[in-house]
Formats: C-alpha cells, sequence, structure tokens
C-alpha cells in the first residue's frame, strides 16, 4: 500500500480498530515453550492418556486428528468441543461433525489428567493439538513441535462449521478453494488430505462414489459393496486406506493411483488434474510427504488461536467457565 493510499483512509482504519476492541478479538502468539515452567508435565501426560488411548482403540488416533483439523478450520479454539445446551448451540450438530466426529471422551480424560497436576493453565484447544501430533506419532507418523498457547472460546459458531468444512462430494477445485479460504496452498491441502493413511469412513459418505463413478478399481469397488449397499447400512465403517489402515504412512497416495480413493474427494487428486504429480510424488517418497505432512499440520494449529478476555481455559472443556 502507498503512502498516499494509507493517509487517506485514517477514519475507516479507526472504525475497523474501534469493530475489534469492541468484540476484543485477540488472537495469541504461540510458542514451543509456553508451559516450560507453569506446567512442566503436559506434554508427557498428554503422550501417556493418547498412547493408552490410541492402545485400546487404535482408531482413536485418526478420530483425534480430525477433531483438531475440524476445530481449527472454525479457529483452533476448543469451540468443537462445546456440548449443546438448552440456550446455547455449538458445533457439534453441523453436518461435517453429526455422528462423525469423535474423541471427546479421550479429550475429557486427558483433560481432567491436565487439570489435577496444573489447575487452570492448558487450555482445551492446546490439548486437542498435542493430541493429534501425538496420535499420528503413535500411529507411526512423524512428529513436529505443537506450538502453545491457545486460548478456549466461550463462543461457537454452527454456520461456520457448516459452510467452511470440506464435504466428500467437492472436486478439485473446490477443495483447493475451501483450503485456499484458510489461507493453505493447494500443495498443502494435498498434504494435508494425507490424514486419510488412518481411520473410517461410513458409507454415506462413499456411497454415491461407489455406485455411479468410473475412477473407482473393479475389485475394491465389489468388496465395499459388500458393506457399503446402494440403500441403508448408512453408518456401516470401511477404512480410508484400504491398505494399511492404522498405519500413518504414505500408502493413501499409491492408493490413488490405483483408483483405490474411498473418498469422491480423494480420487480428486489423482483424476488428471493438477494434483496428480504431487500425489504420485508422495507416494514414491514418504519423506517428502512426511515433511510437508508436518509442516502444514502446525500451519493449520495456527489458525486464529485466541487470546485476550473473550477466551479463557476452560475447566471442563464441554462447557465455557
Ligand atoms: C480435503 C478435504 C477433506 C474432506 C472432504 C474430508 C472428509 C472426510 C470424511 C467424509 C470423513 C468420514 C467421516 C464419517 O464418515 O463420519 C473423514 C474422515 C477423516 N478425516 Fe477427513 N476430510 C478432509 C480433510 C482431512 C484433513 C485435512 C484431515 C487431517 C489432517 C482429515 C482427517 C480425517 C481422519 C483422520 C478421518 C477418520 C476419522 C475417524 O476414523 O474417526 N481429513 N474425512
Ligand atoms: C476402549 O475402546 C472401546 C471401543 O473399542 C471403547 O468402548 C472403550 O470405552 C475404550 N476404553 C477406554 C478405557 O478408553
Ligand atoms: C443457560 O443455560 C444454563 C444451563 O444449561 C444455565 O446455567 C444458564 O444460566 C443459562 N444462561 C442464560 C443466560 O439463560
Ligand atoms: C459465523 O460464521 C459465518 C460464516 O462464516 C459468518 O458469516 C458469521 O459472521 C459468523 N458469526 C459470528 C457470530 O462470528
Ligand atoms: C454393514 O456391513 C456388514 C459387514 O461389515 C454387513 O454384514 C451388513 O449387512 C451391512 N449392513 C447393511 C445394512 O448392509
Ligand atoms: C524425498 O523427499 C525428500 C524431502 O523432500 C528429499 O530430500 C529427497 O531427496 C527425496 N528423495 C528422492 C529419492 O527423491
Amino acid at each position: 500500500m502507498s503512502p498516499m493510499r494509507r493517509l487517506s483512509y485514517p477514519s475507516l482504519n479507526l472504525v475497523l480498530l474501534g469493530c475489534l476492541l469492541a468484540v476484543q478479538i485477540v488472537f495469541a502468539q504461540l510458542s514451543d515453550s509456553y508451559y516450560a515452567t507453569t506446567c512442566p508435565n503436559v506434554l508427557p501426560t498428554i503422550q501417556a492418556a493418547v498412547r493408552a488411548a490410541v492402545a485400546n482403540e487404535s482408531r482413536m488416533g485418526a478420530s483425534l486428528l480430525r477433531l483438531h483439523f475440524h476445530d481449527c478450520f472454525g479457529g483452533c479454539d476448543a469451540s468443537i468441543l462445546l456440548d449443546d445446551t438448552a440456550n446455547f448451540t455449538g458445533e457439534k450438530t453441523a453436518g461435517p461433525n453429526a455422528n462423525s466426529v469423535r474423541g471427546f471422551d479421550v479429550i475429557d480424560t486427558i483433560k481432567s489428567q491436565v487439570e489435577s497436576i496444573c489447575p487452570g493453565i492448558v487450555s482445551c484447544a492446546d490439548i486437542v493439538a498435542v493430541a493429534a501430533r501425538d496420535s499420528v506419532v503413535a500411529l507411526g507418523g512423524p512428529s513436529w513441535v505443537v506450538p502453545l498457547g491457545r486460548k478456549d472460546s466461550t463462543t461457537a459458531n454452527l454456520t461456520a462449521a457448516n459452510t467452511d468444512l470440506p464435504a466428500p462430494s467437492l472436486n478439485l477445485a473446490a477443495l483447493i478453494t475451501a483450503f485456499a479460504n484458510k489461507g493453505f496452498t493447494a500443495n498443502e491441502m494435498v498434504a494435508l488430505s494425507g490424514g486419510h493413511t488412518i481411520g473410517q469412513a461410513r458409507c454415506t459418505t462413499f456411497r454415491a462414489r461407489l455406485y455411479n463413478e468410473n475412477s473407482i478399481d473393479a475389485s475394491f469397488a465389489a468388496s465395499l459393496k459388500a458393506t457399503c449397499p446402494s440403500s441403508g447400512g448408512d453408518n456401516n465403517l470401511t477404512s480410508l486406506d484400504v491398505t494399511t489402515p492404522t498405519t500413518f504412512d504414505n500408502v493413501y497416495f499409491a492408493n490413488l493411483l490405483n483408483q483405490k480413493g474411498l473418498l469422491h474427494s480423494d480420487q480428486q487428486l489423482f483424476s488428471g488434474g493438477s494434483a496428480d504429480s504431487q500425489v504420485r510424488s508422495y507416494s514414491n517418497n514418504a519423506t517428502a510427504f512426511a515433511v510437508d505432512f508436518a509442516n502444514a499440520m502446525v500451519k493449520m494449529g495456527n489458525l486464529s488461536p485466541l487470546a485476550g478476555t473473550s477466551s479463557q481455559v476452560r475447566t471442563n472443556c464441554r462447557k465455557v467457565n
């Protein structure tokens, strides 16, 4: 912006500043050592709890990763954890979350353990971010340092959860746009989609692809039809990565090369378009995927972290203090 232009609009700047102050939206500056003195054992405590949860049920690692993604697309502020009440509507009933997002009980367990060592210090949003990283590591994936210091929201936005989270029916261009709206490049979108190397999806999310598309391996489709009939069985589950469903690896991308993406949105990444070469590269180079995924996760964890007086460290992750 030129100095001339800057000088032309002082009053508009003041109005904008006034609006920001009125609703007190302040973004946190995250730090790798945020709890170093206030809760030095927080990281090992979360890691042990995540390991136990994943050892009990490997899918939980996938569920905790997705919980962080779905929280962060509305700002990494634990708004997704808030329960509905008679006078409050949270995000749990949003289309992409309802009957789908899970891991709330594990977060509650971790939160109570963390509260017992450092009461009132560690936010639910930070616990979700660390649990996502520890989940990926527990299933054999890359590690990364999680910057910390997010605060928890006192509000939630159901509309935003419904409009901003990408649907499995999206084509490549729409996937790129959905992630660009949150500041990600197309390459980062492809890397993050590699989260589908673990976890499961309901029949209702891939039925249209299964019965209407040609870009699906015939024997893969035949086996899926046993769990996902053309009608009924909506909640029947199938692994997103048919080959190595409980290992965080690059095989998701090799599946795409073989027309074995489960969701329409998965196969769109390898469909003759601009993402093909990156999918091929990740399928050949596990390190390239691991490095890009870890970097993109740090970036995702930085989406609008809260600070200031309109935010708090919740005592119970399910409700505002
Ligand atoms: C690119 C756009 C994306 C779309 C359209 C999408 C869509 C979906 C859908 C439809 C499911 C199945 C939900 C159900 O049946 O209940 C799912 C599961 C999952 N997603 Fe995504 N997703 C996307 C990106 C991501 C990202 C960026 C991550 C994490 C980095 C992620 C991680 C997961 C995981 C781990 C599961 C399995 C969860 C479980 O088993 O509990 N997804 N996704
Ligand atoms: C272990 O996983 C099962 C689902 O497989 C779940 O019902 C149970 O609550 C879990 N137990 C613990 C202690 O997390
Ligand atoms: C909202 O409902 C909760 C109980 O769910 C109650 O404790 C609280 O006082 C109510 N707040 C208002 C403003 O009505
Ligand atoms: C909720 O999200 C929608 C869609 O992004 C946005 O238009 C609206 O302003 C948000 N509401 C609040 C109270 O922030
Ligand atoms: C759900 O899948 C199971 C196999 O995993 C299958 O036996 C069952 O018939 C399916 N449900 C429906 C309604 O098709
Ligand atoms: C794999 O990717 C890594 C990280 O981008 C890169 O350093 C390495 O040279 C690649 N290996 C091959 C064989 O291309």
